[in-house]
């Protein structure tokens, strides 16, 4: 927690949310705020405002001058500036020059507070009051043509005073000052904002719904569950989930996700199991984009179908991340997988549409699930296509074909735990290529199906390099599918990066 003490001045709110954006909990408090409140609160650092006052006059807003012994790191802005300088022995006095606006500031980069940032920088100026004479320890770290004191500290007590306003724009690397004194002084680690996001995103979603009904369609995965479990804590019942199996899920995949989130999280949930829909859709369908396209289109009817038995429906939960918002704002490129709205939703549906993830990366979508309390099953999961196993069972798809590949990716996923590699390796699966070949088991020749393991290692799928699994655990995750999987005769290893590869096989 950072205090921010409130001396009046205008642009209060904006040193919260600067502080916020630095992913630091922060609350404001007035400056009448005893010592004894402040204590109680733990603060890690402290921040004074400016304010409209001068510090000299009769009737200024004061602090108690025990604040600076409680050995927390404080820094003060503009009024906050002066009110440290002037409370420590310091002089502060009016001056004829007014500073307003825009102004060129000289740093000493030796401190912490401006550490890694330009010696000279525009700031932003409004003051008519200055500093004129440092309190005892205290030294000048940065001064303008008409300000010699534009920002001093004294490092040993950890107080540190800027003249200019680091939390407006217009002060080119004020943000990274606020960030350095919160990191670099305060020592914090930027943990907290994820804890605020969810309360926001709360209160938002309670004001925009109101009494409505909303629908979301779950897939089991990180983002549509992060999203539902989200908006289900601001609205309840009020939301219904809809998960649609298709038929081409993972091993257990449909029963993890109703114990999560019909016995968990005591949601409405529908459960569609539309797997023979799907799969006479797909008979005999060979070409891995038909494929996709019909998965696509089929989905998508489904849920409307389902959506369509509800009444009152007026808003959709998407998943939708900042990686996606900005990945479909560039067009250009050429289409290698039509990867987009299979296993989504078009956005032309009669919904309104509520996208709390929209601002989130991945890494931060992640931490508000644990935060909502899902599971690390499901928070820490790889990505799974939306497609599922219709693009690792290569050419035509029968029921006999995606057993052989649930089966052995259940073993493959179970090795991969065991051996601890489940959160180093970024996406692992196995591929059923349609060759059969010949083996020998217990004296007696087989002729069949081979099986290929794919383990990448990436940052956001565009490109991969192969990931380097240990032999030993190669071996035993190979004899347990031979072993295990009757059909499968044969375990090969993928390793091919991306580029030239794709992660998936179709
Ligand atoms: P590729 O195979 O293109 O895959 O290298 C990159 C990443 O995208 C995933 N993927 C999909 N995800 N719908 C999805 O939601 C799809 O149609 C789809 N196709 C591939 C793939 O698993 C990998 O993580």
């Amino acid at each position: 927690l950072v205090l921010v003490i409130d001396f009046g001045g205008q642009y209060n709110q904006l040193i919260a949310r600067r502080v916020r954006e630095c992913s630091v909990y922060c609350e404001i408090v007035p400056y009448t705020t005893t010592i004894d409140e402040i204590v109680s609160k733990n603060p890690k650092g402290i921040i004074f405002t400016g304010g409209p006052n001068s510090v000299y006059e009769d009737g200024a807003p004061r602090i108690d001058k025990k604040i600076f012994e409680l050995n927390i790191p404080i820094l003060g802005i503009c009024y906050g500036a002066q009110l440290i300088a002037y409370t420590l022995g310091g002089k502060v006095a009016g001056t004829d020059i007014r500073e307003y606006g825009n102004t060129e500031v000289n740093f000493d980069t030796s401190s912490l507070v401006f550490k890694g940032l330009k010696e000279e920088s525009i700031c932003w100026m409004s003051h008519t009051d200055q500093i004129i004479e440092l309190p005892e320890g205290f030294k000048i770290t940065a001064g303008s043509d008409n300000c010699k004191v534009a920002a001093m500290e004294n490092e040993d007590k950890k107080i540190y005073g800027l003249q200019f306003h680091p939390e407006v724009k217009h002060s080119q690397y004020g943000f990274d000052m606020i960030k350095n004194f919160l990191y670099n002084v305060c020592g914090l680690d930027g943990s907290w904002s994820m804890t605020s996001f969810i309360e926001d995103k709360v209160k938002e979603i309670k004001n925009i719904v109101g009494d409505k009904r909303v629908i979301c369609a779950i897939s089991g995965g990180v983002d549509s569950s992060v999203a539902a479990v989200l908006v289900h804590r601001a609205i309840g019942k009020q939301l219904t989930c809809i998960f649609v199996d298709h038929g081409l899920l993972r091993k257990n995949e449909a029963e993890e996700v109703y114990s999560t989130f019909k016995e968990k999280f005591d949601m409405d949930l529908i459960m569609v199991d539309a797997s023979k829909r799907f799969l006479g859709k797909l008979s005999g369908v060979k070409d891995p984009e038909s494929k996709r396209k019909i998965i696509g289109e089929e989905f998508i009817r489904v849920f409307e179908e389902e959506a369509g038995k509800l009444l009152g429906i007026e808003f959709l939960v998407q998943g939708t991340i900042y990686p996606d918002v900005v990945e479909s704002g560039t067009g250009t490129s050429a289409t290698i997988k039509s990867h987009h709205n299979v296993g989504g939703l078009p956005e032309d549906l009669n919904f309104k549409l509520i996208e709390p993830l929209r601002e989130l990366f991945k890494d931060e979508v992640r931490e508000v699930g644990r935060k909502l309390g899902i599971p690390e099953d499901i928070v820490s999961r790889q990505p799974f296509p939306g497609p599922g196993l219709a693009i690792r069972v290569l050419g035509e798809i029968t029921e006999e074909k995606l057993h052989l590949v649930r089966e052995t990716d259940f073993i493959l996923r179970d090795e991969v735990k065991k051996a601890g590699l489940d959160k180093s390796i970024w996406q692992y699966f196995t591929v059923l290529p349609d060759i059969r070949s010949v083996g020998v088991m217990g004296d007696e020749r087989t002729y069949s199906h081979t099986i290929a393991i794919r383990a990448v290692e990436s940052v956001d799928g565009m490109t991969s390099d192969w990931y380097r699994i240990p032999y030993d655990v190669l071996s035993k995750i190979s004899s347990r599918i031979v072993n295990e999987v009757k059909g499968i005769n044969r375990v090969v290893y993928d390793i091919t990066s991306k580029p030239p590869a794709t992660i998936e096989w179709e």
